[in-house]
Formats: C-alpha cells, sequence, structure tokens
C-alpha cells in the first residue's frame, strides 16, 4: 500500500481552478519531491493530504485514511511543515517545542529536536528574536514533534543559510534512512536532486513529468561539449548526430552519443596541436528540464 494515493484530485477557489486533475502515488519510505512555479498549485495539494483544505473532487488517501475526515490516528501520524507558520511569537523556543511535543503520544525528546535543527544554543530564546533561518528550523523541528511516520515539508529550506541547507538535507537523509516517507515542495532544484527519489513538476494544476531525477533530466537530453574557437583553424566535422554551432560563450556540440563526438574532437585537436580551451562536458540539470517543462506550459496557454 502506497503511503499517499491521489487519483484525479481537483480544487477550484471559486473560479479559479488550482489543481485540475492529479494523480500520483508516493510510496512508503520514498523522498517524493513537489516541484513547480509559484501558483502551480502545490501548497493546495499538501495541505489537502495534511487535512488542513477540502478538496473539490477526486480520491485521497494517506497513510490509509481520508485526511478531508481529520481523524486525529491520522495526525499523530503525520508531521507538517507549512510553508506559512504562525508559532508563538512569545513563548521561547524551548517551551514551543514542550508544547507541541504535548500533542503526540509519543514524541521525540525536546534535546533531541534541538540538536536534530541546531538550536541547542536557542532553547531560551524567545521566538520573535529568532533569525528568518532559525524560524525555519524552529518550524522543522516541530514538525518531528511527533516522530511522524509521513513529514511534509512546503519549502523547508527557504532563507536557510547554505551551510543551514546542508545541514537540513542530512536531517531529511538521516529521516529517509529511518525508513519514514517525505514530500517535499521546493523551489530548489539541487536540493529536490539531492534528496528526492522521484520527483513530480506541477504547473498550472497539472502534473507535467514525473520521475527519479536523474531520468527526468536525462530525458530527450543531448550532451553538450563546449570549447573556446582555436584562432586561425576552421572547426573540424564531429560526425554525423553532432550538431556544432557558436553562441557568446565559445563553439558548442550537441550530441546524444557524446564518447565519439569527443574521440573526434580531441584526435583532431591532438593531430594539428590545437589546444581546446575552457573544454567543459555538461548534460542538463533538473533545473534546465524543469525550465523547459513549465515554459512549454506557459506559452500552451495555460
Ligand atoms: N485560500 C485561497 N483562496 C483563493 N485562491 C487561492 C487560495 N489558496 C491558493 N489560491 C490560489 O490557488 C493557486 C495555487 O496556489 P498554491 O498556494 O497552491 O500555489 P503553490 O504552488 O504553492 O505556489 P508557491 O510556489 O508560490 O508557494 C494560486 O493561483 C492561488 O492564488
Ligand atoms: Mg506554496
Amino acid at each position: 500500500m502506497p503511503a499517499i494515493r491521489v487519483r484525479d484530485l481537483r480544487k477550484s477557489y471559486g473560479a479559479i481552478e488550482a489543481v485540475r486533475g492529479v494523480d500520483f502515488d508516493v510510496s512508503e519510505g520514498e523522498v517524493f519531491g513537489f516541484l513547480g512555479p509559484n501558483g502551480a498549485g502545490k501548497t493546495t495539494i499538501v495541505e489537502i493530504l495534511e487535512g488542513y483544505r477540502q478538496r473539490s473532487a477526486g480520491e485521497v488517501e494517506v497513510l490509509g485514511h481520508d485526511p478531508a475526515k481529520g481523524e486525529r490516528a491520522l495526525r499523530e501520524r503525520i508531521g507538517t511543515v507549512l510553508q506559512e507558520t504562525g508559532v508563538e511569537r512569545f513563548l521561547r523556543v524551548g517551551e514551543v517545542l514542550e508544547l507541541y511535543c504535548g500533542y503526540y503520544p509519543r514524541p521525540r525528546p525536546v534535546d533531541e529536536l534541538l540538536a536534530i535543527t541546531g538550536l541547542e544554543a536557542k532553547r531560551n530564546e524567545v521566538v520573535k528574536n529568532l533569525s528568518g533561518g532559525q524560524r525555519r528550523r524552529l518550524d522543522l523541528a516541530l514538525g518531528l514533534a511527533g516522530d511522524p511516520e509521513l513529514l511534509f515539508l512546503d519549502e523547508p529550506t527557504t532563507g536557510f543559510d547554505p551551510t543551514a541547507r546542508r545541514e537540513a538535507w542530512d536531517v531529511v537523509r538521516n529521516l529517509r534512512s529511518l525508513g519514514k516517507t517525505i514530500f517535499l515542495t521546493t523551489h530548489y532544484m539541487d536540493e529536490a536532486q539531492a534528496l528526492a527519489d522521484r520527483v513530480a513538476v506541477i504547473a498550472a494544476g497539472r502534473i507535467l513529468a514525473e520521475g527519479p531525477p536523474d531520468e527526468l533530466a536525462g530525458r530527450d537530453a543531448a550532451t553538450e561539449i563546449r570549447f573556446t574557437p582555436p584562432a586561425g583553424v576552421a572547426l573540424p566535422d564531429l560526425g554525423a548526430g553532432v550538431d556544432v554551432t557558436v553562441d557568446e560563450r565559445g563553439v558548442v556540440a550537441r550530441t546524444k552519443e557524446p564518447t565519439p563526438a569527443l574521440h573526434a574532437l580531441t584526435g583532431w585537436a591532438l593531430e594539428r596541436g590545437v589546444i581546446l580551451e575552457g573544454l567543459t562536458v555538461t548534460h542538463p540539470t533538473l533545473e534546465d528540464v524543469y525550465i523547459a517543462l513549465t515554459a512549454e506550459a506557459a506559452t500552451s496557454g495555460e
């Protein structure tokens, strides 16, 4: 049984159709990444799964429950880090954590929550005095208070400094190694690439593509070989299936078969004693694929 099962999910806010027929499954123990532009419908879907919003139509199952029923038995098994949170501003960090731990039958110890999120030194600080990134770390600690089986993270590392982001990634990896299921919404492609077993790209309320990040990034993709054009030498013919052009950054050869193309290129250079300055070989990243996919969706009138 999947941890999350969604079929033909729809949600309208008055005349706005925010979610337009979405299907996906999240397996137990998986990190599932949800990517999409502002207003794509991510938070709407996450909050329907968490039981904070009601769906307009479709089927939703979370750990075998319908979240719309608001059952305590489900709430105790899930943890949430909302995109926007309103933690009690005048309480101390340690007090807020103790308060939240009190809501759950088997909470994680407060010391552990502080250690996991690097907030030990802020235990006695009043919440309103925390920096933006520290507030977000507290949100993460609160999401973990009930030691959830399934954790929803809606843009958990927004506002984190680079070190804190890496630390948060380690937290997610640790949770995954404990067998927890994680539903992660993010605008950071490197975060999705680093953490997610599978990602779904959503735009205008529809899923555009879904799969392991490396597979998505590899989708129909040509490898790019770049170098600075050597002065006074005509460019080589790298064979059929290699598209050689020149742009503002230099020569770019695009091919789905980089091995023979590189062989031809370096052979040509060695033969003539030509140095290929700035030689790089790159494959499109998840970010490149994301930009292309969501641009397509934007121009197809959505
Ligand atoms: N409570 C609401 N009432 C009316 N419209 C809403 C409400 N919540 C969301 N919407 C609309 O639904 C659409 C999807 O919003 P949602 O917050 O789900 O997007 P998102 O993918 O999470 O975006 P972001 O990346 O900016 O967080 C938007 O057009 C938004 O304006
Ligand atoms: Mg959102």
